[in-house]
């Protein structure tokens, strides 16, 4: 085991599904409602942990708004996302794609570039100094209208070349991909990539992913495990080589277990799927973690751990170019490996 662990720590990685927001630490968000004189309802981190208590995605959701009260200022999201791409580092994520929810911050009063420009500043920065690299994913909040993420996706224009795609998150129940048909039509005719979450477990899962093939035309799917319970619909997942970012601690805290057995199914099945955090700072592990529990849970091999780096690789929304580099990094590193 500690052989196993040992390899997924080394391993080069990317991250392809986490929520900038969804990685405020308590102990950073006592600091910045510190700094920005802003009243918590706890006296202390265990206290906040201690009020984690969410067993499906509209309770997580309450408290991950909850949570971004204290991001006020510039500062305030580059520091958030400089500590998430220092943590993601010290694990050897070499590449992270990471969302945001700017309408999160607009509908209560931060300004879009406020949010955007702290968290480029962070990038760039972490680039230089950690060697990270990064892209950035603005997701629109599928439990507000179409109106409101049309003109989202307007404020994001001048930041165009700060924003490799668009995604769609939020509460998924009644708030279907079709939905935001033209919101994304819109969207990929500015060039950006499109990914949707199809969460785990929801009402009509399998009916939303087919949306998202047939009606939105994805470039992936973030989640994605019911596509299992229809062989037609892995098998069109499959032909269009879709990544599906599954984020497996995070599935253990919104539905039943870590659906360890599912990532390994899509992987025998010969799936783009990958292994991601999603909101580490509440569904507690960030990408080391994650793996981990999955290999333990259904007992992945080697082998298999290493196509889960590859297909997060192959599935990044990189110049070809840089994909080979890192894959023939990861080609070099399991050759070296014991
Ligand atoms: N926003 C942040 N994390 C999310 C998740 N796992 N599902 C839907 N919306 C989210
Ligand atoms: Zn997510």
């Amino acid at each position: 085991m500690s052989e196993l662990k040992t390899f997924i720590e080394d391993l080069p990685k990317a991250e392809l599904h986490v929520h900038v927001e969804g990685t405020l630490e308590p102990e950073l968000k006592f600091a910045l409602a510190e700094r920005n004189g802003i009243a918590l309802p706890y006296t202390s981190v265990e206290e906040m942990r201690a009020a984690y208590a969410f067993d499906d995605l509209p309770s997580f959701l309450k408290v991950y708004y909850e949570g971004m009260s204290v991001l006020l200022t510039e500062q305030d999201f580059f520091d958030l996302t400089y500590a998430y791409l220092e943590k993601a580092r010290s694990q050897n994520i070499l590449y992270a794609e990471m969302f945001f929810d700017p309408q999160a911050h607009t509908s209560r009063g931060i300004a879009f570039d406020t949010a955007i420009k702290g968290i480029r500043r962070a990038q760039l920065e972490a680039e230089q100094e950690l060697a990270i690299r990064s892209q950035l994913i603005m997701c629109f909040l599928r439990d507000m209208s179409a109106e409101s993420a049309m003109e989202t996706l307007e404020q994001s224009l001048p930041y165009r070349d700060w924003i490799v795609g668009v995604g769609l998150d939020s509460d998924e129940k009644g708030n279907p991909p079709l939905k935001f048909k033209e919101v994304f039509a819109r969207a990929r005719s500015e060039g950006y990539r499109l990914t949707m979450h199809c969460d785990v477990d929801q009402d009509n899962s399998v009916q939303h992913i087919w949306q998202t093939l047939n009606d939105i035309g994805v470039d992936r799917i973030d989640h994605g495990v019911n596509a299992l319970e229809d062989d037609a619909l892995c098998a069109e997942i499959k032909r269009r080589g879709l990544a599906l970012t599954v984020c497996p601690i995070s599935n253990s805290y919104v539905t039943d277990g870590l659906k360890a057995g599912q990532v390994k199914q899509m992987l025998e099945e010969g799936m783009r799927v990958t292994v991601n955090s999603d909101d580490p700072a509440y569904f507690p592990g960030y990408m080391a973690e994650n793996l981990l529990a999955t290999q333990k849970a259904a007992k992945l091999s080697k082998v298999q751990i290493l196509q889960l780096s590859i297909n997060a690789f192959e599935g990044s929304w990189l110049p070809e170019n840089d994909k080979n580099g890192y894959i023939e990094q990861l080609s070099e590193f399991a050759d070296a490996a014991p």
